[in-house]
């Protein structure tokens, strides 16, 4: 290790800053977040410094020596080489940190890439070797840190004397710690719900103090793991995830989401295929209380959105009857992932005014009794779930009903995942379609003008490269 990352204590801090120029603005913003006050070396106040109100003040470069004995730091930020030579032979003799603006021979410090959520601040550095690369680490930083985790961290730091008070032993101040920042509390902040973090910390103090843990239960995250690609997963869900203690999964999610399940966390598999249950609903509801009532961490985690034909309904009924309090993270639906893949509008201002998700299997097998004349009706969309094995029924019923066998079909297989397979034709050909391409499911219908949008798109660039 080259650099040794520190953080400097800025509260009653006061920094040097040389410089009017473009660099010196930026540095002064960026240490102008903090409470520090910055004395500008400079020879006349420049028209930005106005922004910044009393944090600022103005320092003649001859008092410059003066400023410098109690600062913290120092950021020479001048363009002229000999005036920025200058500062840095009055600020070595007067011994602070130097940190002089692409003049790395005369830094005691770089200045890293910083991710700021308030009390939790992240920095990372490359030593100067890739400063892009600095930036492109602290962007997926952010995506792993809530926002609201400073508020968080804030409401810890509040709370921190009471705690000490009420629970002596170190060990139980942990426990209790690990329970708060981890669990209730800490998903009421990030769901903007400060009035309950409040309350929920107050009712886990009074627990701990009064040794009654190990009794409280835990929320339970019915969460939706979206259609496959791993990039479709809300960063919702991502925390989650990670955070989790066991996750009682479908056969629908993928392997790669999966794999960002925290390494230590139980993985259950529950899920179905095709009709085949692994567990029963039943069984699955039972698992989940029991594991809640543990005071684990419990994510459900569906294939989609959980919303829709995913049964999640039923699952937040028999936590609520339970008396365990449910919350549901949506997620991308198939429907959307695949569309959006196959470049196959939902709705469209010319083609499809409504947009109608059917189930293609009923309960007792076979088809459902939809209403088959308002799916034929033109202008409209409609996606069929769990419908390859009754895919010729559904062709069948839809044109008795009215509509057109040239009406354009799509079939899609695992969409967006690595595996992913598209068919396109007309419903007449509903089952051919599924047969050429040896679609076996997962898989989309989705019937209507726009499925033929991508194949026209098609012919079109076609024609116009033969043209
Ligand atoms: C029980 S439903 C769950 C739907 C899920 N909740 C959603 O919002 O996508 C299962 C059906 O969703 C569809 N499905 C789920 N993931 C899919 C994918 N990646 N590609 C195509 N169809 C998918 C298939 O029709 C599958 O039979």
């Amino acid at each position: 290790m080259r650099l040794f990352p520190a953080f400097f204590q800025m509260d009653d801090a006061h920094i040097v800053i040389f410089g009017d120029g473009t660099n010196a603005e930026r540095k002064t913003r960026l240490v102008a977040k903090t409470r520090a006050r910055i004395f500008l070396v400079a020879h006349a106040r420049p028209d930005w410094a106005d922004a910044f109100g009393d944090q600022i003040q103005l320092v003649e470069p001859e008092h410059a020596a003066g400023a410098l004995e109690t600062a913290r730091f120092t950021i020479i930020a001048l363009e002229d080489e000999a005036e920025a030579h200058r500062a840095y032979d009055l600020a070595r003799a007067s011994g602070v940190p130097i940190n002089a603006v692409d003049r790395k021979a005369l830094c005691d410090f770089t200045i890293p890439s910083i991710l700021d959520r308030g009390d939790v601040v992240a920095a990372v550095a490359t030593g100067g070797a890739a400063p892009v690369l600095a930036k492109d680490i602290r962007s997926r930083l952010e995506t792993l840190l809530p926002e609201r985790i400073g508020t968080l961290a804030a409401l810890a730091e509040r709370w921190r004397p009471a705690v000490k008070e009420a629970i002596s032993d170190e060990t139980r101040r942990r426990h209790f710690w690990e329970s708060t920042l981890r669990g209730a509390v800490a998903e009421a902040v990030h769901a903007n719900n400060d009035e309950l973090a409040e309350t929920l910390m107050a009712e886990a103090l009074a627990r701990f103090a009064a040794d009654l843990t190990g009794t409280e239960t835990g929320p339970v995250h019915i969460v939706g793991a979206g259609p496959g690609d791993p990039e479709l997963l809300t960063l919702k869900a991502f925390r989650l995830i990670q955070q989790a203690d066991v996750v009682y999964h479908d056969k629908l999610v993928s392997a790669e989401i999966m794999d960002m399940v925290r390494r230590d966390a139980e993985r259950v598999p529950v899920g179905k295929s095709k009709g085949e249950h692994l567990v029963p609903q039943d069984g699955i509801h039972e698992l989940m209380i029991a594991s809640a009532r543990e005071g684990k961490r419990v994510v459900r985690l569906k294939g989609g959105d959980p919303f829709i034909f995913g049964r999640g309904g039923e699952e937040v009924e028999a936590l609520r009857e339970a008396g365990i309090e449910a919350h549901v993270v949506p997620g991308i639906s198939s429907a959307l992932g695949c569309a959006a893949n196959a470049n196959i509008p939902l709705t469209h201002r010319d083609h499809a005014q409504t947009l109608t998700f059917v189930t293609g299997h009923a309960q007792k097998g076979g088809v459902p009794d939809l209403d088959w004349a308002g799916l034929a009706k033109p202008h409209q969309t409609v996606v069929v779930f769990m419908g390859v094995g009754t895919s010729a029924i559904i062709s069948e019923k839809l044109r008795k009903a009215g509509l057109s066998g040239d009406t354009p079909v799509a079939v899609i297989e695992n969409g967006t995942r690595k595996s992913e397979k598209r068919g396109f034709g007309q419903l007449a050909k509903l089952p051919q379609i599924i047969e050429e391409h040896s679609i076996k499911g997962p898989a989309l219908l989705i019937i209507g003008d726009v499925a033929g949008l991508p194949a026209e798109a098609q012919d079109r660039i076609i024609a116009e490269a033969l043209a």
